[in-house]
C-alpha cells in the first residue's frame, strides 16, 4: 500500500500496537555537571524534580536522527519493512527546521519510500496527540500501519544561564506502529486532549516565528530559549493530568483501579506523585524513569512505554493509560488494552542506534552545541563555567569535540 488512502476502506476491528521502540543519546549530563553551570545543587534538583541526570545528543545528531534509530526499532519490533509504513507522524517541538517537516527527514532515514509525513506540534503532549492521529488514519481504512514517533532535542533550546529550565530537559525519542487487525478488542479504549490557550505563554519560546523573527537582537535578548512559568505550570499539570486521566478511563468504562499501568509524561516526580495520590493510587501503578532522562517532552510517553515492556511491567491484556501535559497547554489521555507480545522487542533491540538525514552539500551549519554546555561537556572535570563568560544567543560557537 502507498500512503493514506479512501475512508472506511478495509476499515479494520481493531487498531493495535504492534511495534514499539526508543533511543536516546549516549552523553550523560548528570545534576554535579549543572552545578558548574548555575547555582544549583543535585540535593535540590532530585528532592523537586526526582531528576538525577540526562542526555544531551552529539553534534552529528538532530531531532530526525534520533527519531529515525527509535522509529527503526519500533518498525523492527512490529516485524515490518520500512515500506509497510503509510503515514508518518512526527511529534516534535524541537524540529530540524521549520520547513521541511522532521517527519519527512525520518521518511528518508528509516528508508521508507511510500507513505504520507507530517510533524504535530502539541509540546510535551505531542506524543499523546500524535497516537489519536495514528490511530484515525488506521481506524478509518485509510492506512494499515502508521508510525508514531515523539522526538526532542531540547537542549539546543535551553539557556544554560536560567537554572529554573536547564536542569529539567533532555534528548530522545520514542516511537509506536499503530496497525489495522481483523482481532476485535485491543487498542485505545479512550481517549481525551485538551487545550487551553489561557496557558499559551506559560510555557514558550518567544522568536523565530512570525511574530518575531530570528534577528541579531532576539539571538542577543535569548529569545531563542524555552521559557517557563514554573509554578503555574506545575499547578496546571497537577490539576489536568488526574482530570485527562479520568476521562479517557471513564470514556472507556474502567474505573482508575482497574489500570494496570499509567505512563505519564515525565516532567516532575512530584507531578505524578500527585496524580497517583489524587486517584488514591499507589505510586507503583505508574512508570517513572524521571531520574534517567529528566524531561524529553514529546518523547518522553515512548521511552517511557519502551522502558515499562522491558522492565516487564506490561503484558498482554494489561490496562494501560499514557498521558500528558504540555504547552499549549495542552494535555492528552488514552487508555488502551495492550496486545502486543512483548519478546518482540527482541527484534527491535537487535537494530544498530545509527542514522543520518541529508543536508545540502553546499551548506554548512554553526556548532549546534550551546557554548557554555560545549564548555562542561569537553572538560567533564573541569571548574564552574562563570555565567558572564559567554552571553548567552551571542553568535559566537564554543567548539564541541565529535563524538567517536
Ligand atoms: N536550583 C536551586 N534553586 C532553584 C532552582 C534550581 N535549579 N530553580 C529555582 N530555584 C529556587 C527559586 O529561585 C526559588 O527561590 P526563592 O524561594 O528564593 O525565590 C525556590 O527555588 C523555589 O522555586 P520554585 O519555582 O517555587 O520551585 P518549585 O518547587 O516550583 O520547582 C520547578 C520548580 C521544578 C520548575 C517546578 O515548578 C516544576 O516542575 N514545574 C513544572 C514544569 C513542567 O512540568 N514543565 C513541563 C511542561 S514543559 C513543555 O511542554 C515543553
Amino acid at each position: 500500500m502507498s500512503g493514506p488512502g479512501a475512508i472506511g476502506v478495509g476499515a479494520p476491528r481493531s487498531v493495535r500496537v504492534t511495534g514499539w521502540g526508543s533511543y536516546v543519546p549516549e552523553r550523560i549530563l548528570s545534576n554535579a555537571d549543572l552545578e558548574r553551570l548555575v547555582d544549583t545543587s543535585d540535593e535540590w534538583i532530585r528532592t523537586r524534580t526526582g531528576i538525577s541526570e540526562r542526555r544531551v545528543a552529539a553534534p552529528h545528531e538532530t531531532t530526525a536522527t534520533l527519531a529515525a534509530i527509535a522509529a527503526k526499532r519500533a518498525i523492527a519490533t512490529a516485524g515490518l519493512a520500512p515500506d509497510d509504513i503509510d503515514v508518518i507522524v512526527v511529534a516534535t517541538l524541537t524540529p530540524d527546521y521549520p520547513m521541511p517537516s522532521t517527519a519527512a527527514l525520518v521518511k528518508e532515514a528509516i528508508g521508507n519510500t511510500t507513505a504520507a509525513a507530517f510533524d504535530i506540534a502539541a509540546a510535551c503532549s505531542g506524543f499523546v496527540f500524535a497516537y489519536a492521529t495514528a490511530d484515525s488514519y488506521v481506524r478509518s481504512g485509510m492506512a494499515r500501519h502508521v508510525l508514531v514517533v515523539g522526538a526532542e532535542l531540547l537542549t539546543r533550546f535551553l539557556d544554560f544561564d536560567d537554572r529554573g529550565t536547564c536542569i529539567l530537559f533532555g534528548d530522545g525519542a520514542g516511537a509506536v506502529v499503530l496497525s489495522a487487525s481483523d482481532q476485535a478488542g485491543g487498542g485505545m479504549a479512550g481517549l481525551e486532549l485538551t487545550t487551553d490557550p489561557d496557558g499559551a505563554y506559560m510555557i514558550w519560546l518567544p522568536s523565530g516565528g512570525s511574530k518575531s523573527p530570528p534577528s541579531a537582537e532576539t539571538a542577543k535578548k535569548g529569545e531563542h530559549f524555552i521559557r517557563m512559568e514554573g509554578r503555574e505550570t506545575y499547578r496546571y499539570a497537577t490539576r489536568t493530568l488526574a482530570a485527562s486521566a479520568v476521562s479517557a478511563i471513564e470514556k472507556a468504562g474502567w474505573s482508575p483501579d482497574e489500570v494496570d499501568l499509567f505512563i505519564p509524561h515525565q516532567a516532575n516526580v512530584r507531578i505524578i506523585e500527585a496524580v497517583a495520590k489524587g486517584l488514591q493510587l499507589p505510586l507503583e501503578r505508574f512508570f517513572v524513569n524521571i531520574d534517567k532522562y529528566g524531561n524529553t517532552s514529546a518523547a518522553s510517553v515512548g521511552i517511557a512505554l519502551d522502558e515499562a515492556v522491558a522492565a516487564g511491567r506490561v503484558k498482554p491484556g494489561h490496562k494501560l493509560v499514557f498521558v500528558a501535559f504540555g504547552a499549549g497547554f495542552t494535555s492528552g489521555a488514552i487508555a488502551l488494552e495492550w496486545t502486543a507480545d512483548p519478546t518482540d522487542a527482541e527484534r527491535g533491540a537487535a537494530v544498530e542506534p545509527l542514522a543520518s538525514v541529508r543536508a545540502p552539500l553546499d551548506w554548512a551549519s554553526v556548532d549546534p552545541i550551546p557554548p557554555r554546555l560545549a564548555a562542561v561537556l569537553n572538560d567533564p572535570s573541569g571548574p564552574p563555567v562563570p555565567l558572564d563568560d559567554v552571553v548567552p544567543g551571542e553568535p559566537e560557537h564554543a567548539h564541541l569535540e565529535e563524538q567517536p
